[in-house]
């Protein structure tokens, strides 16, 4: 499997948290997330004539190890007496029936359309099933984890993927290889995990696409902010390199803040959004702690601006989670209308749409879409 692909699926496993530690388990969750990827890379990057024929063959093949995932698990269930076992098979039997469907069915029209939205669901069933349903086992199966071990890894080496599996496994878990790669390099994975346990913590998705997109890249900036202010801080003689990168950092997140408002500015105005004037006024408001956070860096008042980042992060994910969802009510209908005058400024250079950012809102936010298969 190519670097890159081990990579994301790494970023992936490490940003939601899905280990149960559980090796033999893990190892099969991960398989199943691999083929996901890879099915997702095929689609990305193939020509339509062929890309047919591979889906589908991938496709069965997924189908094919999920039912293999699925029937060891219930049997481990079944050993452990689960008292939730009922239900959980349930999940399982009905998302083959799903998967077997789909595998079977001539698609015409939009291919690459119908595929992608395929996978999306399968993508996103697979995410919340192994993050809540599979995640209720994990006590009772470690508990138990000594007596049933053997058999596990007799059962996993039965699989045909065996080799394949061992291998995704180590490499996912030792990413210190002089192979390590990951499409976060820049952003750093830690700093990606903080992003998105504020994400989710705060629930943070308005559901409009750009805005979601400013706010991840927003936060993004400001954890890689507080980052250098803290190394900076640990340090007993002071680096030039590192004085400077804060500065830049600093100034990066100030001007995208600017940026931001002025996206959500715009289109409120071009919508005429009801509450626009309260929503702008609450903006200003905010230009004032900027306004001194500008100032105490420049007299390098260190602990002025440790609490100057902390009431910045504090105030954004409060005004998030309740003025900019407020957005979301008024503009639900007209997404492809906003979605249409984004795009113009972007042309315009009004705004900036970074691919990394892309990147992280692809991660946190289709990711995290509510599964709609149906049966
Ligand atoms: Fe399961
Ligand atoms: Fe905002
Ligand atoms: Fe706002």
């Amino acid at each position: 499997m190519k670097e890159s692909t081990v990579g994301r699926i790494r970023t992936i496993w490490q940003t939601f948290d899905m280990a149960l530690n559980i090796p033999a388990i893990d190892k099969q969750h991960l398989w199943l997330i691999a083929m996901i990827v890879e099915l997702e890379e095929d689609l990305e990057n193939q020509d339509p004539v062929k890309m047919e024929d591979n889906f589908t063959r991938t496709l069965t093949r997924a189908l094919d190890y999920t039912i293999e995932h699925f029937s060891l698990e219930e049997k481990i269930l079944e050993i452990v007496s689960y008292p939730k076992l009922g239900q959980h098979r349930v999940q399982h039997t009905r998302f083959v029936a799903v998967l077997r469907r789909r595998a079977r069915e001539r698609v015409t029209g939009d291919y690459k359309k119908a595929a992608l939205n395929l996978l999306r669901n399968l993508r996103t069933w697979l995410f919340q099933h192994i993050l809540s349903e599979d995640r209720g086992y994990m006590d009772i199966l470690t508990v138990h984890y000594e007596e049933i071990k053997d058999w596990l890894n007799l059962q996993l080496g039965n699989s045909m993927h065996r080799d394949e599996i061992e291998d995704l496994y180590k490499r996912v878990n030792n990413p210190n290889g002089k192979f390590h790669q990951t499409e976060f390099q820049t952003i750093g994975e830690d700093n990606l995990k903080i992003i998105s346990e504020l994400w989710f913590r705060y629930k943070l998705k308005t559901g409009i696409a750009i805005v979601d997109m400013q706010h991840l890249w927003l936060l993004q900036l400001l954890v890689n902010t507080e980052k250098l202010h803290r190394q900076r801080l640990k340090q007993e003689i002071r680096s030039e390199i590192l004085t400077v990168k804060l500065k830049e950092a600093l100034s990066a997140t100030i001007d995208y803040i600017k940026e931001h408002f002025g996206t959500e500015e715009a289109i409120m105005r071009k919508f005429n959004f009801h509450d626009t004037n309260s929503h702008i006024k609450q903006h200003r408001d905010f230009n004032a702690l900027i306004g001194d956070l500008v100032l105490r860096s420049k007299d390098d008042d260190t602990d002025a601006i440790s609490k100057l980042l902390q009431d910045l992060k504090e105030w954004l994910i409060s005004h998030i989670a309740v003025e900019d969802k407020k957005l979301f009510y008024f503009f639900r209908s007209r997404l492809g209308e906003v979605n249409d005058f984004v795009r113009q400024l972007n042309q315009q250079g009004k705004i900036h749409i970074w691919k990394d950012a892309v990147s992280i809102y692809k991660l946190l936010v289709e990711y995290q879409e509510t599964p709609t298969l149906h049966v």
